[in-house]
């Protein structure tokens, strides 16, 4: 772990008392720890908005595989983008609808588009991707 720097920080007493309400529901044993994530956080969230930043990602998306054909197009849009598609899980929720979740690893704007791209298709009934670090430089 590299050497810390110790800095102050000043905050008005509310806004002090809702970051020590938040850092303890959240399960933090400390202040610092609770605003090395926040900074990390902003970090993630700015870095992915730069669309050639290497991101990591995952998409979840839950649909009735009694659809028709939709099985079927899911797959064939994932085999056209394997090379951004690290691993998929797949669970069978019910005896009609499907959990899937797939690692993303690529280009913000690639992992982006292949994540709207399945999203829009029909019958996905909801889709959510989540962008994070590869975790370089955190
Ligand atoms: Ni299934």
């Amino acid at each position: 772990m590299p050497e810390l720097v110790r800095f102050g920080v000043s905050m008005g007493p509310e806004l002090l008392a809702q970051f020590d309400w938040l850092i303890r529901k959240k399960g933090y044993t400390s202040r610092s720890e609770a605003l090395r994530d926040l900074v990390r956080s902003s970090l993630v969230e700015e870095e992915a908005q730069e669309e050639a930043a290497m991101v990591a990602g995952t998409l979840t998306l839950v649909y009735d595989h009694h659809t028709s054909g939709l099985s079927d197009l899911l797959n064939d849009l994932q085999h056209d983008h394997h090379q951004s598609i690290v691993s998929t899980l797949h669970v069978h929720l019910d005896a009609h609808y499907c959990l899937e979740v797939l690692v993303l690893h690529g280009s913000a704007a690639d992992v982006r588009r292949i994540a709207d791209r399945l999203i829009a298709v029909k019958g996905v009934r909801h889709g959510k991707l989540t962008l994070t670090s590869t975790g370089k430089g955190l």
